[in-house]
Parts: C-alpha cells; structure tokens; sequence
C-alpha cells in the first residue's frame, strides 16, 4: 500500500494537519491506516491522545532515524496506507522518510516566504531521487487559504505550475474545524460543530480524493 511522507522544513506550514485530515479522510473511506509521527514534538500523538482514534487508524510513536524505515516497510507489507507527519527541519530522518514515499505532500501556506523555505523540501526529494535512481512522487498543498484568494497565491501557484511541479486542488482551507481536531480528537464526522462543518467535511474529503487518485494513477504519470 501506499506511503505518504509529509515533509516541509518550514514550521507551522499545517504538515500535521494535513496528516490528520488525510489519515482521518482515507480510513473513513475503508482503507487501514497507520499514522506515523515521526516529529519529536509529537503532534500526532498529542491528537490521538485527545479524543477516540478513529476506526482503522494505528498511530506510532517513538519514530527515530534508525528504525523509520523498517517501520515503514512492516506496516506497508501489513497492506496498510502509511502516512508520515515530520519536524518541520531538514534531517536524516526526513531524508530516510523520503526514500520510503510514494508520494511526498509539501503542504505551504501560500506566502513568498512560506513557499520560497516550503520549496526546500523539493530539493530534499530531488536528493533522495538522485541517491535512489528513482523518480519520487511529489505535490504542493496550499494550505490555510481564504475564501477570497490572495495575489500571492495565484503568483505562486502559477510559478510552482510552470515549473512543472504537481499542485493538489483542492487547497485545505482555513477553517475552525481543521485547528480544532487538535482540542477534540477523533474525525471531522465526531468533531462538535465549529463553524461551516459541512464546507471543512467537504474540503477535506475532496482533498484526500485528489490525493487518492493520484496514489491510483499509473506509474509513468508519476
Ligand atoms: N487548514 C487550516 N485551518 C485552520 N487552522 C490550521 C489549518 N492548518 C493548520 N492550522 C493551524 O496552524 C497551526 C500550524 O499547523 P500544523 O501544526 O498543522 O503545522 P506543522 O507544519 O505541522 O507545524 P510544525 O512544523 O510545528 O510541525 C496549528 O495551530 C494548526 O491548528
Ligand atoms: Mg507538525
């Protein structure tokens, strides 16, 4: 089954976030899912701490350079969709989490200084590319947008497409619900109301579909 490594050296770009939505979204929609949290600071953790793991979840902690690999490899061989969430810095264990993906999702907030230290994490995987003589697949995630959508954000998107690198549509929005899966645990189908529920449960059902078709998609449109 697929590996989904989330990585971006620059803090607070909503990587945990988007691991959680993920997770939470592909389990909802039948497959086994592990969670690896693989960031010192334990985010993951600290949210399936918070409330009931949903069904099909497994997460694991105490994920270190040295056994990243094998980990991923056991539960991948166990038929599960494995999705890692990362420290935001650049680190062996980073690197070796890289090597394992299918899919390499850089979430960023859609500012220059997000996106200019966000495309960090593309060098990152042209490295491992470069050491493994294969190409990993990898896509942007704009995260945290507005309704009304920023200049910003258009100039960015536009430069990362032109330069042929994957952007996931839809974008995960800012929203109440996303920040709070943090306070209640769980799902976004358990999460108590916050704000439009049913535009997050949309956004991010509608994202892991993006993500799902490409994890589907045959390797040479990689
Ligand atoms: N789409 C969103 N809507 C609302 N709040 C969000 C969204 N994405 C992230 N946040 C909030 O922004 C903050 C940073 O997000 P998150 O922890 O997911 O980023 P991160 O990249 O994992 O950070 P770190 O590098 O520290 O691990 C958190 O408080 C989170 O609740
Ligand atoms: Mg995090």
């Amino acid at each position: 089954m697929p590996t989904i490594v989330i990585a971006s050296p620059k803090g607070g770009a909503g990587k945990s976030t988007t691991a959680v939505l993920l997770g939470t979204e592909l389990a909802r929609a039948g497959a086994d899912v592990a969670m690896l949290d693989g960031d010192p600071n334990g985010s993951l953790t600290l949210w399936a701490e918070r409330g009931p793991v949903p069904a099909r979840i497994t997460l694991h902690n105490a994920i270190t350079e040295q056994n990243i690999v094998r980990t991923i490899r056991a539960l991948d061989a166990d038929g599960s969709v494995v999705i890692v969430d990362l420290e935001g810095v650049a680190s062996r264990l980073v690197s070796r989490a890289i090597s394992q993906a299918d899919l390499v999702l850089t979430p960023m907030r859609a500012t220059t200084l997000d996106a200019t230290i966000g495309a960090r994490a593309l060098q990152l995987v042209a490295e491992e590319e470069e050491t493994l003589g294969r190409s990993i697949r990898h896509a942007v995630v704009f995260t945290m947008t507005r309704a009304i959508r920023s200049k910003q954000h258009s100039g960015i998107e536009a430069s990362l497409r032109a330069q042929g690198i994957d952007v996931i549509t839809p974008a995960l929005m800012e929203r109440a619900a996303f920040s709070a899966l943090f306070e209640y645990g769980g799902d976004l189908a358990t999460l108590p109301a916050q704000g439009n529920m049913k535009a997050a449960r949309e956004n991010a059902s509608d994202f892991a579909s993006a993500i799902y078709a490409r994890l589907t998609e045959k390797r040479e449109a990689a």
